[in-house]
C-alpha cells in the first residue's frame, strides 16, 4: 500500500456542495474518502456514486446496527453502490455481521462489482468504563475492545475501525483484518474534540493500515498542502 492509498479523508459536512468540491480537489491526492451520517443523509447514494466515480475508495460510515435481515438488505444495497468500505456495530452480534458480509458480497457479485469490506466498530471512543456499565456491557473498555475485535473476526468480517491506541493489541486479535485508524492529527495540529491522537506515521507505524481525517485536511486553508504533507510524513523515513 503506498502512502497516499493510506489516507481517506472524511468529508464531514452536511453540503454535498462542500464534499464535492474537497473530492475534486483531493482526488488523486489520497486514497479515497468517507461519507458519514451527515453527509449521507443530506446528500444521499448520488453523491457516493459522484465521489466513487472521481476514481478513489469510498468508505461509507453508516455504523449498521439492526436485526441480521434488515442490515443484510442495507448491505446488498451497499454493495451495489459500489463502496469499498462500510461499517457495522460489533454490539450488533456475530449473525449480523455475518449477513452484512454476505449480503454485501452477493449483491456486489451479481452488480459486477468488488466486494466491500465490511469494518466492525467495537466500542465508541465517546464511551469510557461507565458509559458501559450503564448499558450493561461488561467493562473495562479495553477488554470490550478486543472481545468485539474476536467476534468481527470470527464473524467473517473484513477489518475493524480503532483508534491508534489500540491498533498494536487489535494487529494480535485480528491480524488478517484491515486496522482502519480516525483521531490522526499530524505534530503540532490543533486536535479539535480528539483527546487520544497519534500523528500519520506513528499510528502506521503501530499497524494502522488506513487512516481516516477530517478537520487537519478539510479545514486546512490549503487542503491539497495539508493532504500532501501528510502522505509525505507517512512515506518519510522514521526520524
Ligand atoms: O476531523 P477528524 O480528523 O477528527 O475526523 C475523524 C473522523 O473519524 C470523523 O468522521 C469521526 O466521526 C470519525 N471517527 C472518530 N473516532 C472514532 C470513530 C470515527 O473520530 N472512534
Amino acid at each position: 500500500m503506498t502512502p497516499r492509498e493510506r489516507v481517506l479523508v472524511a468529508l464531514d459536512t452536511p453540503s454535498p456542495g462542500r464534499a464535492r468540491e474537497l473530492a475534486r480537489l483531493l482526488a488523486g491526492e489520497v486514497g479515497g474518502f468517507k461519507v458519514g451520517l451527515e453527509l449521507f443523509v443530506s446528500a444521499g447514494p448520488d453523491l457516493v456514486r459522484e465521489i466513487r466515480d472521481l476514481g478513489g475508495e469510498v468508505f461509507l460510515d453508516l455504523k449498521l446496527h439492526d436485526i441480521p435481515n434488515t442490515v443484510g438488505g442495507a448491505a446488498a444495497a451497499l454493495g451495489r453502490l459500489g463502496v469499498s468500505l462500510f461499517t457495522v456495530h460489533g454490539l450488533g452480534g456475530a449473525e449480523m455481521i455475518r449477513r452484512g458480509v454476505e449480503a454485501s458480497r452477493e449483491a456486489a457479485a451479481a452488480a459486477g462489482l468488488p466486494a466491500p469490506r465490511a469494518l466492525v466498530v467495537t466500542v465508541l471512543t465517546s464511551h469510557d468504563d461507565r458509559d458501559l456499565g450503564t448499558i450493561g456491557v461488561r467493562g473495562p473498555c479495553a477488554d470490550a475492545v478486543t472481545r468485539l475485535a474476536a467476534l468481527a473476526r470470527d464473524a467473517g468480517a473484513g477489518g475493524i475501525v480503532c483508534s491508534a491506541l489500540e491498533v498494536a493489541e487489535l494487529r494480535t486479535v485480528f491480524p488478517d483484518g484491515l486496522r482502519v485508524v480516525p483521531g490522526i492529527r499530524p505534530a503540532g495540529a490543533a486536535t479539535h474534540d480528539q483527546s487520544r491522537t497519534a500523528t500519520p506515521a506513528a499510528a502506521v507505524a503501530r499497524g494502522a493500515d488506513l487512516l481516516v481525517i477530517g478537520r487537519p485536511i478539510t479545514r486546512a486553508d490549503d487542503p491539497r498542502a495539508a493532504a500532501r504533507a501528510i502522505v509525505a510524513e507517512i512515506g518519510a523515513p522514521p526520524a
